[in-house]
């Protein structure tokens, strides 16, 4: 099933390809300023309050200017079994996704929907397969925890950077993919910059999350990492 996915979604893109030379010939460098988090309502508003949401973007805080999709296990420390699990970090590959969400948003959703839900190995043959196949500058950088676990990070190889923390937080959505573990999405979240870091970019934005949720207590000590994915808004003034 998710093979037959994958192919349609690789299919999609390649007929496009053909259909509209416009839509896919640029795959790197797509202006995104135009696409409004607002219409992604639900990804951004307390399933149970629709009066909590996470703050709009500021006009300080400037324009949309890339789309990713992020990759990458969320990850916990176990003192012992039957303790509290801490976070410990998270880790993700940021794809380029910036160009499919112009030419084809559906495509960009179902891609991350399928991320999501695959196995690291067979992930990765995906990201290289559709790469090659739709000609994708994919990855454009990392996301990590700097120093202590309370600063996200997010360097892209051209040089831009942010170090923050949550600035807004609401539970994701019923209906999101809970993981291979069954326990659920981890949060939309609002990040902003800690000052002083060196921030390049003004905000960044955590929607349309998948899995990366752990159990709440601990089976035995050491380092538990769930897979998640999520699609990472990034502005800049
Ligand atoms: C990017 O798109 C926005 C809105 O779609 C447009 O107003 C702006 O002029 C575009 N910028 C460039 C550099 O093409
Ligand atoms: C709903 O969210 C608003 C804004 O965050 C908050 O003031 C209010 O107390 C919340 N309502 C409930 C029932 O939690
Ligand atoms: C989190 O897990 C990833 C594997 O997904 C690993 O590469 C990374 O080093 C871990 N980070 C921490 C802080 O444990
Ligand atoms: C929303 O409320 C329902 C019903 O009380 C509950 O089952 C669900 O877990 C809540 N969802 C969130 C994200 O808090």
């Amino acid at each position: 099933m998710h093979f037959t996915n994958l192919f349609t979604v690789a299919l999609l893109g390649a007929s496009a390809v053909l259909a509209a030379p416009t839509a896919f010939s640029k795959m790197t460098n797509c202006n995104v300023s135009g696409i409004k988090l607002a219409d992604r309502k639900v990804l951004i508003t307390d399933p149970n309050n629709s009066t909590n949401a996470l703050p709009p973007p500021t006009t300080a805080e400037g324009k949309l200017f890339k789309i990713a999709l992020g990759v990458g296990t969320q990850n916990f420390s176990c003192a012992a079994a039957g303790s509290d699990p801490v976070s410990n970090g998270a880790y993700a590959i940021l794809y380029d996704f910036s160009c499919i969400f112009l030419a084809n948003e559906d495509a960009a959703k179902t891609l991350g929907d399928l991320a999501a839900q695959m196995k690291p190995d067979a992930l990765n043959i995906f990201m290289k397969m559709t790469q090659n196949m739709l000609n994708v500058q994919y990855p454009i950088g990392k996301h990590f925890f700097k120093g202590d676990f309370t600063t996200p990070a997010f360097e892209f190889i051209d040089g831009q950077k942010f170090y923050g923390g949550v600035a807004g937080k609401v539970p994701a959505p019923a209906g999101s993919y809970a993981g291979q573990n069954g326990l659920g999405a981890v949060p939309s979240l609002k990040l902003t910059p800690k000052a002083g870091m060196g921030s390049t970019i003004t905000t960044v934005y955590r929607i349309h999350t998948a899995g990366g949720v752990g159990p709440a207590k601990c089976d035995r000590p050491g380092i538990k990492q769930f897979p998640y994915s999520a699609e990472y808004w990034f502005y800049k003034a």
